[in-house]
């Protein structure tokens, strides 16, 4: 019996990040901290950071042209726009202030999804059903933050995490009957969404009492249990996804996962019993860059001849919600 599911081609990815650098050393300007402190416990040496009027909107729209030029298309061959965003710059939304920048004329769907730095995966997901269905049949997925808005940067525990950055994948009906997805798995547990929260600015009604809630607009995190959450959950879960694909981890070429900390990438790796060549990480020169993470290091990785395309790869994503997820991937010639 043939399955009436349409299969999903990755066809295109791109990917930008601001040109402002911010080292560890220049964050000695603000507090007491080192290089040296922020290396080895997290892998971080700098992080880029959006200046003046430049935000996630701009840095989304770079990633989506080029991801859109390397699926060999133009923004009119675009039928839907999936954002995914911790906090947009203007919550309503990323994905409708992309459309309007890539000056598609039709006035095609666009809209965000949040599952922080999961994102990705999850609008992976959300594109999977809709192509597989029929619904669309060229879907641009664009993962943009400007956390350099979002930290409190007289926080040392978060602010030294993270940075700002795009990324973007064209997603299209597949027209050899490959899917791209060879397996996806996601999750959220929101009985543990304590341990990262971030509360949009906000008062009740002046003739009501006031919440005592901190709605600052700014990152708070619990770093320890969110280490200790991602160090025990995702190796496993990395490893069921390889499972229940029916392979083995050797069978997958990369490891491909989000950039929170090199320890916690390093406690993937261990679990896949990978050799460093077949793991891609570039958090020393990003920091965490939310959903974007994954496919800056993607696209980044192709550019740089780290990863030979016409292979696989396992993505695996975790954070705020908190939410987690995997996903193995085909990696076709010419995506990038
Ligand atoms: C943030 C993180 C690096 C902190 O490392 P840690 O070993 O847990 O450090 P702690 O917060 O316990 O702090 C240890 C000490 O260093 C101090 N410290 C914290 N930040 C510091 C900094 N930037 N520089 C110097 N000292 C610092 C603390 O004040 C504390 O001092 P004390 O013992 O005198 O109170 C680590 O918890 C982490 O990476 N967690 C995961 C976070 C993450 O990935 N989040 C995103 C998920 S998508």
């Amino acid at each position: 019996m043939t399955s009436l599911v349409k299969p999903l081609k990755i066809a295109g990815v791109g990917y930008n990040v601001p040109g402002s650098v911010v080292s560890n050393n220049d964050l000695t300007k603000l507090y007491e901290t080192s290089d040296e402190w922020i290396y080895t416990r997290t892998g971080i040496k700098e992080r880029r950071v959006v200046s003046g009027e430049q935000d996630a909107v701009d840095l989304g729209y770079e990633a989506s042209k080029m991801a859109i030029e390397n699926a060999g298309l133009t923004p009119e061959d675009i039928d839907c726009i999936i954002g995914a965003s911790s906090a947009p710059p203007e919550v309503y939304s990323l994905a409708c202030n992309v459309q309007s920048k890539l000056q598609i004329p039709n006035k095609i769907p666009a809209f965000d999804l949040t599952a922080a730095c999961t994102g990705l995966i999850y609008a992976l997901q959300v594109a999977k059903g809709m192509i597989g269905s029929g619904i669309y049949k060229t879907i641009l997925i664009v993962a943009s933050d400007n956390n350099s808005k979002l930290v409190d940067w007289t926080d040392r525990g978060t602010s030294i995490l993270f940075g700002d950055g795009a990324g973007a994948l064209v997603v299209t009906e597949s027209d050899d009957g490959i899917d791209d997805i060879i397996r996806l798995n996601i999750s959220a547990d929101g009985n543990i969404g304590h341990y990262i929260s971030l509360r949009y600015p906000s008062n009740n009604c002046p003739l009501v009492e006031q919440s005592s809630k901190i709605d600052d607009g700014k990152i708070h995190m619990a770093g320890k249990d969110v280490y200790k959450f991602a160090v025990t959950t995702v190796p496993k879960y990395v490893e069921e996804c390889i499972s229940e694909a029916n392979l083995k981890a050797e069978d997958i070429d990369y490891l491909i996962p989000h950039q929170a900390n090199q320890r916690i990438i390093e406690a993937i790796q261990q679990r896949l019993k990978y050799p460093d060549e077949k793991v891609i990480s570039n958090i020393k020169y990003y920091g965490n860059t939310s959903a974007a993470s994954i496919p800056i290091a993607l696209a980044e990785g192709v550019k740089q001849g780290k990863i030979k395309l016409g292979s696989t790869a396992i993505l695996c994503g975790f954070g705020a919600g908190m939410t987690w997820g995997a996903a193995i991937v085909r990696l076709r010639q010419g995506i990038c």
